[in-house]
């Protein structure tokens, strides 16, 4: 149960709707922008696949929306978050790059704000890449959330953990003083661990 599952349908992005976006508003101009205006063609350059919720009665109403792109986690330049990451992974499987999709964009609009469909719209990102039928193996879901306090909250309160352990460490390993963003990470092995009733949530 829940609102995206009850109220709305998936669609990826196509060219005859990028119009709908005009409509769209997130709180957030840049992301609004990105939609609006240069999501389908990253899709049309097969760099980022944009999917959005909208509205089953009517449906030129978006609810949310989002980029998903491959990825990876390497852990090969972060000593002490390195273990952290690994702890979870039998050592005989232990390998330098592990395989990520990444939440490249992500915006719920304004109108359907703290109602919980962002923790709703994570649970189904997540749900995809344990799906039996996917195509490939995905251990993580990665995000460059935005550097405010309500993005982080939202993340870390939806199971994301920071890949490096202090901002400062982040800045240091990024050689930059003025952060937008910070690198979080989710593991979906949870998923099949504390984590499981989320499974009982997932959109199918
Ligand atoms: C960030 C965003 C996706 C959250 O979506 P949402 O549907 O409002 O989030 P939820 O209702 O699922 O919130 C889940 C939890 O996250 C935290 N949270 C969400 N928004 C918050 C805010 N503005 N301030 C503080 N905490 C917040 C809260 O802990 C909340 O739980 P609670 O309401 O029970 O206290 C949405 O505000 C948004 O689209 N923002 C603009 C775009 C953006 O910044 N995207 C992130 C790109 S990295």
């Amino acid at each position: 149960m829940g609102f995206l599952k009850d109220f709305c349908f998936i669609t990826p992005l196509a060219e005859w709707s990028k119009g709908l976006f005009i409509n769209f508003k997130c709180s957030n101009e840049d992301l609004d922008d990105f939609f609006a205006n240069e999501a389908y063609d990253y899709q049309k350059q097969l760099i980022g696949k944009t999917y959005y919720f909208a509205l089953k009665e009517n449906p030129r109403s978006i609810v949310c929306a989002f980029t998903i792109a491959n990825s990876s986690v390497s852990v090969k330049n972060l000593p002490n978050r390195g273990k952290k990451i690994k702890e979870n992974i039998p050592r005989e499987k232990h390998i330098g790059n592990y395989p990520a999709v990444l939440i490249g964009r992500l915006g719920v609009s304004s109108d359907y704000k703290r109602q919980h469909a962002g923790t709703e719209l994570l649970n189904f990102i997540k749900s995809w890449f344990v799906n039996p039928n996917n195509k490939t193996g995905c251990r993580f879901v990665t995000v460059d959330a935005y550097n405010s306090p309500d993005v982080l909250s939202f993340y870390e309160k939806n199971g994301f953990c920071y890949l490096f352990s202090s901002l400062k460490q982040e800045q240091e390993k990024t050689k930059n003083n003025n952060l937008k963003t910070r690198s979080m990470y989710f593991d979906l092995i949870e998923l099949f661990g504390p984590w499981a009733e989320i499974q009982s949530a997932i959109i199918p």
